[in-house]
Formats: C-alpha cells, sequence, structure tokens
C-alpha cells in the first residue's frame, strides 16, 4: 500500500510504501526537505513531527527521540513507515541550520 507523504504545510510531497521509509521514499523522489544523515535513527537531522496521519516507528536511538517525544509525535524520518497519508513538519532542520551558518549555506 501507498501514502502521500506532505512535509511543511504542502510545500513538499511524495509517495511513501508502506514498507519503506520516509526517509528513502523523500530521496527516491528528489524531494530534499528533510536532511540526511546515518539512515539508521543514530543521528537525528532527520527528525519530524507528525501533525497527522497514522504511522509505525522503527528502532530509532533513545537519545534522539525518546518514549516521551514519541508519544508526543516526534519521530525520525529514517525509521518512520506510513500506515496513511501524513503530513510532517521538519524539526531536524534546526540542527542543520546551525551547521549551515557556521559553513556560511545558510538560507
Ligand atoms: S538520518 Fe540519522 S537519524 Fe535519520
Amino acid at each position: 500500500m501507498r501514502f502521500r507523504v506532505t512535509i511543511d504545510e504542502g510545500s513538499h510531497s511524495f509517495v511513501c510504501d508502506q514498507d519503506q521509509a520516509v526517509l528513502s521514499a523523500m530521496l527516491a523522489s528528489g524531494c530534499q526537505s528533510l536532511k540526511v544523515g546515518c539512515r539508521s535513527g543514530g543521528c537525528g537531522v532527520c527528525r519530524v513531527q507528525i501533525v497527522e496521519g497514522e504511522w509505525e516507528a522503527g528502532t530509532m536511538s533513545q537519545a534522539q527521540v525518546d518514549a516521551e517525544a514519541q508519544r508526543q509525535g516526534y519521530s525520525l524520518a529514517c525509521r518512520l513507515y506510513p500506515r496513511s497519508d501524513l503530513r510532517l513538519r521538519a524539526v531536524g532542520r534546526l540542527v542543520s541550520a546551525v551547521a549551515g551558518k557556521r559553513d556560511g549555506a545558510l538560507r
């Protein structure tokens, strides 16, 4: 089954299979809305808040998203699997924004 994933209030969207991590689907679509790091649930740069929809999450670093944060709707896109259409807000961007500023690449 395939679902539509929309990031940041409709500015970017793509289709994701239920067995595909949202970050992988985003990369396959050519979309670059989320930052990409380890791709294994460890670094936290792909952190998102699920605004709407049903999902399941795979194993991820509790240091990046602990159980309470997961209950509040936070997850890591590289460990996030859709169970319905999803609306997400990119929150890992804050980390990369600091790095981007240091590199002079902040928009
Ligand atoms: S890319 Fe590192 S936690 Fe998702």
